[in-house]
């Protein structure tokens, strides 16, 4: 067997492997990247390998659905086959590799990995055309988020943009970007104060960022914190605060920050990236699920939910997802809602967010936490950005690189 990732892999059986530790349960993100940087591709064969990896996630449900006539029993064939079918159809039908090339490469990888299917490979391939489908499966995503979507939001047709490829967010520490300058980066202001869009890199090449002066994040994610309108002196809690991003970004803005979460080794990651800014915060570890350890006059929770708004960046979590899932969600949320109501001091704010596009993890938990605390009032919020929907909270539009977010604003009595 030649060792993972090393050799003269191609960019096609690198994704190959890559797809298929997707469908036993990795994350799409980490296991590209990992498989790319122990490889010798370069240049335009990583590019190809980057589009194939999130184009065939991308599309799934319709690759499957344009694949549909051409196989009998699609569930009985080997993993391999199935994947190799669908990353076929999908250079085929996406990316502009000459049709006898796709076919001949893809043919090649089968009389390798199965050369029992390679004919049945090579016929397909030949074969497999565009053909029209279901709104659902040409946004490719599942039926029922589809046309939740749809009702709820009144057109599901803000789905296609979680489709285009988004600039390289980050977030700006102070200092950041005297550094970016100097380095001669290429980058402008976000549409969010603090974030920036990057046009160089890769990123781990770039000397701000290996000193933490820039870090990973969707501008929508920032927004979040934001909404705590941070002081100089404030005393901040930041529930679900997981390895602290949001929390060191209050921090340099002058806010006296506490970060809870029940998950130490990113605390640990939180810590260290801290400590390289120079900036404080106290690390509780803590399951919110019994209560919040202190209080404050502003809380954040930002809540563990589906990540429904994330799957540009994650497109592999929507084939994960379940009927019922947000709704299983939401009760989590509460009991996380119910800690954070308990930390919040007299007269203070409570600003909840989550990275999701569902009607039970925003709303409706906000409506359903409000029905068991007359002590809290929603407050407006004014969010200049994109926004599919508001009144209780504000649903963010996942456009122009953006992440979906729902956020709301309570201030207790
Ligand atoms: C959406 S993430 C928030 C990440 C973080 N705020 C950030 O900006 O990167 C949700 C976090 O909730 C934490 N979490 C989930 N259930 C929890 C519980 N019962 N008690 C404490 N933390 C919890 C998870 O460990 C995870 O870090």
């Amino acid at each position: 067997m030649p060792r993972e990732g090393l050799g003269d892999e191609g960019p096609r059986p690198l994704v190959l492997r890559v797809c298929l530790a997707v469908e036993r349960g990795r994350y799409l993100e980490p296991t590209l990247d990992r498989a790319l940087a122990r490889s010798r591709l370069a240049g335009p064969d990583r590019g190809l390998a980057t589009r194939l990896a999130y184009g065939v996630f991308q599309r799934l449900f319709y690759l499957d659905h344009a694949l549909a006539p051409w196989l009998r029993k699609p569930g009985a064939l080997p993993p391999a086959v199935r994947w190799i079918l669908r990353l076929g159809t999908y250079e085929k039908l996406f990316l502009r590799t000459p049709d006898h090339a796709t076919v001949h490469q893809w043919v090649g990888i089968a009389k390798n990995r199965a050369p029992g299917h390679a004919r049945l490979v090579n016929a397909v391939l030949r074969r497999v055309t565009h053909r029209p489908a279901p709104p659902w499966a040409r946004a490719s995503v599942p039926r029922f988020l589809f046309q939740h979507w749809a009702a709820f939001f009144g057109d599901a047709g803000f789905v296609e943009a979680f489709n285009q490829p988004p600039p390289l967010w980050v977030t700006a520490f102070p200092g950041a970007e005297e550094v970016l300058r100097a380095e001669g980066v290429d980058y402008r202001p976000g549409p969010v104060p603090g974030s920036l869009a990057l046009f160089g890199g890769p990123l781990r090449t770039l000397a701000a960022y290996r000193r933490g002066l820039i870090q990973p994040q969707n501008p929508a994610s920032l927004l979040a914190a934001r909404l705590l309108s941070p002081r100089p002196g404030d005393r901040i809690l930041d529930l679900a605060g997981g390895a602290g991003i949001k929390a060191a970004w209050l921090a340099a803005h002058g806010a006296e920050v506490i970060s809870v979460d029940r998950d130490r080794r990113r605390q640990e990651e939180g810590r260290k990236n801290l400590a390289r800014l120079g900036l404080r915060v106290r690390f509780i570890t803590a399951d919110l699920a019994r209560g919040a350890p202190e209080t404050a006059p502003k809380v954040l929770l930002d809540a563990p939910c589906t990540g429904t708004g994330t799957i540009r960046h994650h497109p592999e979590l929507r084939y994960r997802l379940e009927p019922g899932d947000p709704e299983r969600m939401q009760a989590r949320q509460l009991a996380l809602l119910e800690a954070a109501a308990g930390a919040v001091a007299p007269g203070g704010l409570l600003v909840y967010a989550v990275c999701s596009l569902t009607e039970a993890e925003g709303e409706g938990a906000i409506r359903g936490f409000l029905n068991r605390h007359p002590d809290f009032v929603p407050e407006p919020l004014a969010v200049d950005l994109p926004v599919l929907k508001q009144g209780l909270g504000v649903y963010l539009r996942p456009e122009a690189g953006l992440d979906g977010f729902y956020y709301a604003q309570l201030r207790r009595l």
